[in-house]
């Protein structure tokens, strides 16, 4: 069952990766039954995927727990996913709900587990776990929303400047700003809390962002080559990511010294391990001016657009988009 859509801000980017997840499955290899989340959380059975999504009068599926099925209603009828591929970002998808329920109805889901999707969801959770293991993140605070204000100059004080203000628990830079003063913090603020009533408060970095792919679980983790990014303006905000007008370039393999792309493809391991990654996820760097090595972030369901990061560093590495997904799901029937 390829599940995508849902409630999350990043609706429509699991949509077009989706299509491509889609695209690439072995049709003599797979029977793919199609999940559609909604916006408000609904599940369809949608008979394709390419067109316009339409769920008028098409079945709605429901978990039957504990059973290894789907029910369709109204008409019942029974379907029994092998393994569930979840083409989900964010809330409700990637922070490890999606994960109980795969795991409630019995069924084999691709990628991490409840704990490692939870973990990951969030930024402050993610930079607490990796520090407390000896990896470097940026310098940062955490706002909870009923908390009072810091000024930028207390903030800049302990942290520099400028400053990176963003929701815990989102994904594809929604609501994440940059603050060089008190005005632009306190917009920065607003818009973080629009999203989460937790905001993480970072140092900017000032340097090459890169990112690396783990796939596997187990005994059997590769780890990829180190991409970069080299985003069109301030910082690779949802535009510079998905708009078709964005100019930013990815960059495979990142041309970096031996050493220091090997350092950084260790520190990706020993974050998927910490974390307790599973199946895959794409781990995110800075690479300072002064040759410090941050991880910004680990996502469990990495993209799958036209643009996106993730497969292209596995192309890179001689597989192929297919290569890849058969992978993912072997690795989730395996566990
Ligand atoms: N501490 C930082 N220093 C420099 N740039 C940052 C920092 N944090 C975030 N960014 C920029 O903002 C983008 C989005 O932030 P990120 O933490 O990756 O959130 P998301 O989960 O929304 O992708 C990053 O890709 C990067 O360009
Ligand atoms: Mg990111």
């Amino acid at each position: 069952m390829l599940l995508f859509g849902g409630e999350s801000s990043e609706h429509a980017v699991s949509i077009s990766s989706a299509r491509n997840v889609f695209a690439a499955l072995d049709d003599t290899k797979y029977d793919v039954v199609l999940g559609y989340i909604d916006q408000s959380g609904q599940w369809w059975l949608l008979d394709n995927i390419m067109d316009q999504i339409d769920v008028i009068g098409l079945p709605q599926l429901l978990p039957v727990l504990g059973s290894g099925n789907f029910v369709t209603i109204p008409s019942s009828e029974v379907i029994k996913p092998n393994v569930i591929l979840p083409i989900l970002h964010g809330v409700n998808g990637e922070d490890g709900t999606i994960q109980g329920l795969a795991k409630l109805t019995h069924i084999p889901i691709v990628g991490s587990g409840v704990e490692a999707s939870a973990v990951t969801m969030d930024k402050v959770t993610t930079k607490q776990l990796l520090e407390f293991n000896g990896i470097k993140t940026a310098p940062f605070e955490v706002h909870l929303s009923d908390e009072p204000y810091s000024s930028f100059h207390q903030l800049s004080e302990k942290l520099g400047s400028p400053l990176f203000v963003k929701p815990a628990r989102e994904g594809s830079s929604v609501g994440v700003s940059m603050a060089s003063n008190d005005e632009e913090l306190s917009a920065a603020f607003a818009t973080a809390h629009k999203y989460d009533g937790k905001v993480l408060i970072e140092k900017a970095i000032k340097g090459r962002e890169l990112e690396i792919g783990v796939l596997g679980s187990g005994s059997d983790i590769r780890v990829s080559g180190v991409g970069e990014i080299v985003a069109d303006r301030e910082f690779y905000d949802y535009d510079s990511k998905y708009s078709a007008a964005s100019e930013t370039k990815v960059i495979i393999p990142a041309d970096l010294p031996i050493k220091t792309r090997d350092k950084m493809r260790d520190i990706a391991k020993k974050a998927y391990l910490v974390l307790g990654c599973k199946g895959f996820a794409r781990v995110d760097f800075f690479l300072s001016n002064d040759k410090d090595v941050y991880i910004i972030e680990a996502n469990t369901l990495p993209g799958f657009t036209n643009i996106s990061m993730y497969p292209k560093l596995w192309r890179q590495e001689g597989m192929t988009y297919s290569g890849i997904i058969d992978a993912l799901i072997s690795d989730a029937l395996e566990k």
